[in-house]
């Protein structure tokens, strides 16, 4: 069993049942009802959401425990998402172009393969498609409220502007904030947002 297979063990929803908070506030930039990939999706409170929201929705991850709570969460809210268990190091990006791809804490990614799962989010974009990142900054290990503690995993505004360069950028900012998402996410935390159009 992997380390997230036993932390979603718990019946409870370990991150809540409702989307991120950045999700509902950066959703505008979204195709609308498009084609939508949502990776490392966990218990699945993202998909669902964009689901209830008329988009087409593929949600990975590799913790199959996760993704059973997931497809639970779907089946209460009646919609429909295409939950596959994947490996994102395994994944093959350009395999299927998407309107929307959505990455909210994705941050078990180490520095060693940090360039290659972010560009890989942009790969899978069709032209005109909207990237959507959502992650921790290296101050938020100051702050401890979730998120691995090394700081070599979170993401700066510089960081995110060099991988993402060949995008149109609408948005890339650093900001602290107050989180409810579940036990997992709780309190003062120091977050960033990216938003990028895949140029046409
Ligand atoms: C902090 S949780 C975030 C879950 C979800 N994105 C959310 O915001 O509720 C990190 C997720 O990454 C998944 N994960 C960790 N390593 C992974 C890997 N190698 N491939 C795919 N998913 C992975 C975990 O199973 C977990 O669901």
């Amino acid at each position: 069993m992997n380390p997230w297979d036993q932390r979603f063990a718990a019946d409870d929803y370990v991150f809540g049942t409702e989307p991120a908070k950045a999700l509902l506030k950066l959703e505008t930039f979204l195709v609308p009802e498009g084609k939508t990939l949502v990776v490392a999706d966990g218990e699945g409170r993202n998909s669902v959401y964009l689901a209830s929201r008329g988009f087409d929705v593929t949600a990975t991850d590799y913790s199959e425990v996760g993704l059973a709570k997931a497809r639970r969460l779907a089946e209460e809210r009646n919609v429909y998402v295409h939950y596959v268990v994947e490996d994102i190091f395994e994944r093959d990006w350009s395999s299927e172009q998407y309107d929307n791809v959505v990455a909210v804490f994705i941050q078990f990614v180490p520095p060693s393969h940090m360039t290659k799962v972010l560009s890989g989010l942009a790969t899978a974009l069709k032209p005109n498609g909207t990237l959507l990142v959502h992650g921790y900054t290296p101050k938020q290990v100051e702050f401890g409220t979730g998120g691995p503690p090394n700081p070599e995993h979170l993401y700066t505004e510089a960081m995110l502007r060099d991988v993402y360069q060949h995008l149109d950028i609408r948005l890339c900012e650093a900001y602290e904030d107050m989180l409810d998402e579940g036990s997992g996410h709780s309190g003062k935390s120091a977050l960033i947002d990216f938003v990028g159009i895949k140029k046409a």
